[in-house]
This record gives structure tokens, sequence and C-alpha cells, in this order.
């Protein structure tokens, strides 16, 4: 199912994103990697191409900006002829208390994480509507669900991607379009290096000891790989990623 196929990984440079990309090379998937670090994103792609991929798209792509994600998306098409399957894992958050929060911190999470999620999804949905075929998985998060002190904006781009994911599944599952939501727990990526900022007031930091990580990279990419190899008629529509023993697993990832 997955050999040949055509992916397009956002936030492909690092984390989930770059352990998706990695696992599916293996596969014999062709893939089309964004992000804005190059240089990153070169990396991933030699790393794919050693594990097997033939195919392999490095494309540097600000998801804030409509006109990098409307230009991917055509490379993408233009180079493979189809597209089969949309990860969107690019994501941020910048940690901070509401009171005292900068318009543009709450602007570049929101754009980054719900905005660029709504941009790549439209950019791809003619062509699996022509094909009446395709796979959307949207990265949200256990703070989809839950609210988290100091990450107001953060919290309410995942809700806010929940509630599209869910409106968009619906109006396409007709055309054979599977469209699901994965809300993992914490992993262990960089993502918390960039969430955590010096110098903004956080009353109540949370410690990273305390917090300790739950699941690695690659088993958020395996999850996802069993959410791409569901039966035909089987819709995963939300899925829900916890550890299975966090006692264990704190602080030894
Ligand atoms: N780590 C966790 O604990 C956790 C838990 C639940 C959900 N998630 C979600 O999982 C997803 C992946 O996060 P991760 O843990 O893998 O973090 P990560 O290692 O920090 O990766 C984040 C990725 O997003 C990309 N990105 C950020 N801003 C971008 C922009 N404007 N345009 C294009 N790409 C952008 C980064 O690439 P560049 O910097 O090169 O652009 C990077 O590849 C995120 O949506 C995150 O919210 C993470």
């Amino acid at each position: 199912m997955l050999s040949n196929a055509v992916a397009i990984i956002t936030g492909a440079s690092s984390g989930i994103g770059e352990a998706t990309a990695l696992q599916l090379a293996e596969r014999g998937t062709r893939l089309s990697l964004l992000a804005r670090s190059q240089d990153q994103l070169e990396r991933v792609q030699a790393q794919a191409k050693e594990r097997g991929a033939k195919n392999v798209l490095a494309i540097r792509c600000d998801l804030r900006e409509e006109n990098d994600v409307e230009k991917a998306i055509s490379s993408t098409l233009e180079q493979f002829g189809q597209i089969d399957i949309l990860i969107n894992s690019a994501g941020l958050s910048l940690n901070g208390e509401v009171d005292g929060y900068s318009l543009e911190d709450w602007r570049t999470v929101l754009d980054t994480n719900l905005t660029g999620t709504f941009l790549t999804c439209r950019a791809v949905l003619p062509t699996m509507k022509r094909q009446q075929s395709g796979q959307i998985i949207n990265i949200s998060s256990g703070a989809g669900h839950n609210g988290i002190k100091q990450m107001a904006a953060y919290c309410a781009s995942k809700f806010g991607v929940i509630g599209f994911t869910e409106s968009l599944a619906l109006e396409v599952r007709n055309d054979n379009i599977r469209v699901a939501a994965l809300l993992p727990g914490s992993v262990a990526t960089n993502f918390s290096q960039t969430a955590k900022r010096e110098g903004v007031a956080q009353s109540d930091p949370p410690k990273q000891r305390e917090i300790g990580y739950a699941l690695t990279a690659n088993e958020v990419a395996s999850v996802i790989l069993a959410m791409l190899e569901q039966p035909a008629q089987a819709w995963m529509s939300e899925v829900v990623l916890r550890p299975l023993n966090l006692e264990l697993r704190r602080n030894t990832i």
C-alpha cells in the first residue's frame, strides 16, 4: 500500500516528521519533505535515500506563507504526478502566560499550527478528489483536548486542528479520502526547546524532569504508518496516543 505512494510530510526536518519520513522511506514511499531549514531537510533527504527511498524532494516551505505552500504542493505534483498522503507534522509552541503574551507570538503559533494545516489540506484536495483517493493525518496533541497553563496559544491551535480535521473529514469521506487527527502525549523531540523561552514570564514553569518524556518520535511514526495501512473501508478518525507505562518511561528516554 505504501510502496510507490507519494507522501508529503510537513515538519520533516525534525522530530515526528523526520521519523515518519525515514520509516516511509524504508517502505519505498516517494517523499516530498517540507520545512523551513533547508540544511536539515537535506540531511533527512540523504538519510531517506540511504534507507532505500529513490525519490525524495526537499522543499523549503514556510507554512505561514500561502505562496510557499501552493508552490511546494504543485512542485510535488509536477514531479510525481500524484499525491496519496499528507502528514501535517509541522508545529510549535511559544510558551507564556496570556497576560503579557504578544500578538506576534499568538499569530506565529496559530498561523503555523492551524492555518498552515488548512493551507496544505486545501492545496492537496483537488488532486485527491480527482484521484478519488487520499489520506491526510493532522497532528494535533493531547493539548487539543485539555488546556495547559502557559500554552494557551498552542492549545487553541491544537483544539482548532481537531475541529478543522473533523469538518474536513466529513466533507471528503465520500471522495474516498481518509482524514484523521493524531493526538500524541509528550514526545522526546526538539519541541520543548522551542517552546521554552528565556526571558518570558512563567510564574510556574513546568519542569522537564517533572513532565518526563513519554514517547519517542519513532513510536509516533510507527502509529502513523499503522493509520496509513488500515483496511480500505476502515477509518480511524481520531487517535489518542498515550504511553502505556508513564512511570517506567519517565526520564528514561
Ligand atoms: N513533542 C511533543 O511532545 C508533541 C506532543 C504532541 C504533539 N506534538 C506535535 O507534533 C508535531 C511535531 O512536533 P515535534 O515534536 O516533532 O517537534 P520538532 O522536532 O520541534 O519539529 C517541528 C517541525 O515543525 C517545523 N516547522 C515549525 N514552524 C514551521 C513553519 N513555519 N513552516 C514549516 N515548518 C515549520 C520545523 O521545521 P523548521 O524549523 O525547519 O521549519 C520542524 O520540522 C507538532 O505539530 C507538535 O505540535 C508534539
